[in-house]
């Protein structure tokens, strides 16, 4: 990647500084140890690709050469921001859904923070503190985006079906229009994080509303339920078979349609 272009367009948009590179093993990886030695807020890690890509739950991820965006920015949290820790991995969320619509898509997020263009994937994140003992170093968002087709892992290796950026559009797009529209995004809506705004602009776009999903959390227990909305902490509400409402809190589960298959890959 080039980052004498890449610093041109987003230093502007209030990147502090950023480390480029054409491969790497995890733009996370990369991230968590620059703030661990003192990376400024809104510091940049970006790679044209991955070998050791991670994704949620420690599932892999693929990056593959000229496919995707697959980048890391690092935020450095204010006191009245580390009470709302949650909601940066949503706010990046949102990030990708508006620099999406900037180009004529309708994305939607399936709760809490993947991306979705026509029900299927297009837009992974990943969220990680740097902790050194009781003192935050940083919080790293990492985001991977499929734009071309060859971002999209095979069908068979995927738990949730996957797109790209340009199969939604049916026609080719300029990746770094996309990444500077989100950078853009992310750092605007980061002073809205605790308003009812950020809740509403997150509820408007969030996918499978008035649908029967199936929430399931790590230690494998499952809640079905018909989705509602998101409370202003950020929780999914959910109306149980029974008629009751339920909330799903954010960072221990994630959300699927009843019928998936059971496998994830590399879009995720
Ligand atoms: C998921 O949906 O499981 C999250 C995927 C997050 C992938 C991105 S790509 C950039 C950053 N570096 C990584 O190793 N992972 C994240």
């Amino acid at each position: 990647m080039q980052e004498a272009e890449l610093r041109q367009k987003l230093l502007p948009l209030g990147i502090a500084d950023l480390r480029a590179f054409d491969v790497i093993g995890s733009t996370n990886d990369e991230a968590l140890d620059w703030a661990a030695t003192g990376a400024a807020d809104a510091s940049l890690v970006i790679a044209d690709s991955q070998i050791r890509g991670r994704g949620r739950l420690g599932r892999h991820w693929v990056t593959n050469p000229g496919a995707a965006l697959a980048f890391s920015l690092i935020l450095q949290p204010t006191p009245q921001e580390i009470a709302h820790l949650a909601l940066f991995s949503p706010l990046a969320g949102l990030g990708v859904s508006l620099a999406l619509e900037k180009i004529g898509l309708s994305p939607q997020i399936k709760w809490p923070n993947d991306v979705l263009l026509n029900r299927k994937k297009v837009c992974g994140i990943l969220a990680e503190a740097a902790w050194l003992g009781n003192n935050l170093q940083g919080v790293v968002i990492g985001i991977g985006i499929n734009i071309a087709p060859a971002a999209v892992p095979p069908a068979d290796q995927l738990l949730f079906p996957a797109t790209c950026v340009e199969e939604a559009l049916g026609s080719p797009t300029d990746r770094l229009e996309i990444l500077s529209a989100t950078i853009e995004a992310i750092l605007h809506w980061r002073s809205l994080l605790s308003s009812k705004q950020f809740v509403h602009a997150w509820q408007e776009r969030l996918a499978f509303r008035g649908e029967w999903v199936r929430v399931e959390n790590t230690g494998g227990t499952a809640i079905t339920g018909q989705v509602i909305g998101i409370t202003s902490d950020g929780n999914l509400q959910l109306r149980t078979p029974s008629g009751e409402e339920a909330q799903v809190t954010v960072g221990d589960v994630h959300l699927r349609p009843a019928e998936e298959p059971n496998q994830e890959g590399g879009g995720d």
